[in-house]
């Protein structure tokens, strides 16, 4: 079911898929089951600064007694010296088992699956999808409280141009969550087609300027993406617009838990980080888990 697929976007996942992903996730996370990827080779190619999807990946890897090739950043490679994308795919693709490529081009990642034969994962293109983000967002909150459907979720921040806050809401799609309340400066409100998705799919959504945290399970932090803004002066005037801060959670369930997928600027206070809420760290430690049984599964080494 997942052996040799490319890993583009959330939506070329079922639910059912998805699912056998966390219970595979859990189990790794458990030590109950540790597949091996002895020999085989996990080749990243990341146009984009990364910390923690570049650096998961490399971890999952290792632990699963795979090796990894790659480069981060450009410089020292010959894409230096005009190589263009489909032909250092190509050399990746000869040169391993499995490629994941990070890019500020949307479609880089589908045109590097054109090009290869290996399965090829994307880890964020523009500001389109980052599909493992998504995965281990949904693990996490399936983790937490056993279950996806009935929750009421949150994002706050910059959904127009954050691809892990499309590819959460397009992963959303999947479940039936109660309600999802988006929270946003009128100039950040997230895509129309990423909203008129949710909607089709017959998910309550909500549009909101101010944070209300009252009734929310999740709420789900971004930072502003100042790259990705055709105008510095639009990003200007939205620096800053929106912090979360211990007062800010003041009313909020017990059971809340604040997510981010980080790096984090200045969106969420520190002293956030010593509440019972915060659960954005693990988040980032479920990432090694997820990639996991991401790469056992697409290599078809599950036993
Ligand atoms: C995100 C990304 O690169 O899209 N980071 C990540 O992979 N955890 C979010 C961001 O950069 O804001």
């Amino acid at each position: 079911m997942f052996e040799g697929r490319d890993v583009l976007s959330i939506l070329d996942f079922s639910r059912g898929e998805l699912e056998r992903l966390f219970e595979v996730a859990a189990k790794i996370e458990k030590g109950s089951l540790r597949p091996n990827l002895r020999g085989k080779i996990l080749a990243t190619a990341f146009f984009e600064p990364s910390t923690r999807t570049r650096l998961s990946f490399e971890t999952a890897m290792s632990r699963l007694g795979g090796s990894v090739i790659g480069f981060g950043g450009t410089e020292g490679t010959s894409i230096a010296k005009g190589e263009n994308l489909a032909d250092t795919i190509r050399m990746l693709d000869c040169y391993s088992d499995l490629i994941v490529i990070r890019h500020p081009m949307e479609g880089a990642a589908k045109l590097a699956a054109e090009v290869a034969r290996v399965p090829v994962i994307n880890g964020g293109d523009g500001s389109r999808h980052h599909p493992t983000q998504a995965m281990i967002d949904l693990y996490t909150i399936w983790k937490e409280f056993g279950r996806i459907d009935g929750l009421e979720i949150g994002l706050l921040g910059d959904l127009r141009y954050g691809r892990a806050a499309s590819s959460l809401v397009y992963g959303l799609s999947k479940f039936k969550p109660k309600r999802v309340l988006l929270f946003s400066p009128p100039s950040l409100k997230l895509r129309k087609e990423v909203r008129d998705f949710l909607v089709k799919a017959g998910i309550a959504l909500e549009e909101r300027d101010k944070l209300e945290v009252g009734s929310l399970d999740v709420l789900y932090v971004t930072r502003i993406q100042k790259e990705r803004f055709p105008d510095p002066a639009e990003y200007e005037k939205v620096k800053g617009s929106y912090r979360l801060t211990v007062s800010s959670l003041e009313g909020a369930r017990e059971r809340l838990i604040v997510l981010h997928p980080l790096p984090r600027v200045d969106e969420i206070d520190l002293e956030v980080d010593e509440t019972p809420h915060a659960r954005y760290f693990q988040q980032a430690a479920n990432g090694v888990f997820v990639r996991m049984a991401l790469l056992s599964l697409l290599l078809g080494r599950m036993r």
